[in-house]
């Protein structure tokens, strides 16, 4: 009898033991343990200029990562970047490789359930890209029957695959001004690897449209020179946030006190000037 009440007990232990180190190596690291570390993991996708992305000698450079560089140093740790695929950058977080998603992530219900979000700190817009010579889509209601190209796993994904989260959750939700959710109708969708590639699959008439956020839209369409046109009607509104391991909360919470410490001490702004030409956008 004694002998198998010791057996459970040890078992329960076992199991306690096991969840407990699940929880601290999962994503679920806070502040102080990230400064025990001495070092900010944070999960990006650098092809999303002027948020994220590479200069010429291959650093990964733009407005995320600036911030990130500060919320290390509010820290006192060094900041560790970890570039991934856009689609991995939320399993990054939630399993706890990176302690911070910041790679333009668009905040919605769904992605809240799988990582926490801090408050917005960018709103958003989802565009839509065309070869210049066409005159067949003037606005998200021409989509229909056509082929849609975009980043795979992000939101412009998400609408052309008419995503129940994104695409009917924003038809129920969202400004009826946009009319948008071109949507409703069959098309095809194709996902790339990043933005960039889906304009290059535009230029070569491989898709007919791209539905991108509009200044990562703005700063690749500008490579490429009267040969495509960002539609002036957006297909959809959203807001970025950065994401931590789902309950993560202290950290959040740490993250957006971050934020009210940037917009206080004017890192906020300059940050704003040096990536979009000015501290409103
Ligand atoms: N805002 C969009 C989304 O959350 C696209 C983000 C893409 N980000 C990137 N770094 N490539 O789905």
């Amino acid at each position: 009898m004694k002998k198998k009440l010791l057996i459970i007990i040890a078992v329960a232990m076992i199991i306690t033991c096991t969840v407990v180190a699940f929880a601290a190596c999962g994503g679920n690291a806070s502040i102080e343990a990230i400064q025990e570390k001495g070092v900010l993991n944070i999960a990006t996708s650098a092809n999303f200029p002027p948020f994220e992305n590479t200069d010429e000698s291959g650093a990964i450079i733009g407005w995320d990562i600036d911030i990130a560089h500060k919320l290390a140093e509010y820290m006192g740790v060094k900041l560790n970047i970890l570039n991934m695929d856009f689609d991995s950058v939320l399993a990054a977080v939630s399993s706890g490789r990176a302690d911070i998603g910041m790679a333009g992530i668009s905040n919605n219900a769904s992605r809240d359930e799988v990582v926490d979000f801090s408050d917005n700190v960018f709103d958003s817009t989802q565009v839509i890209i065309v070869r210049n010579s066409d005159t067949s889509i003037n606005g998200p209601m021409d989509l229909a029957g056509k082929t849609i190209g975009s980043q795979r796993g992000t939101v412009g994904q998400l609408l052309a695959q008419m995503s129940e989260d994104w695409a009917y959750d924003f038809l129920e939700n969202g400004d009826p001004d946009l009319n948008s959710p071109i949507l409703g109708e069959p098309k095809n969708e194709i996902g790339y690897d990043t933005g960039a590639l889906a304009v290059q699959a535009l230029v070569d008439g491989k898709v007919d449209a791209v539905i991108l956020d509009r200044f990562p839209a703005e700063a690749i369409t500008a490579n490429y020179d009267g040969q495509v046109k960002i539609l002036e009607t957006p297909v959809f509104e959203d807001a970025y946030a950065f994401a931590v391991a789902e309950g993560n909360t202290g950290l959040a919470e740490w993250i957006n006190e971050a934020i009210a410490k940037m917009k206080e001490d004017g890192f906020w702004d300059s940050n704003m000037e040096k990536w979009f030409g000015s501290a409103e956008v």
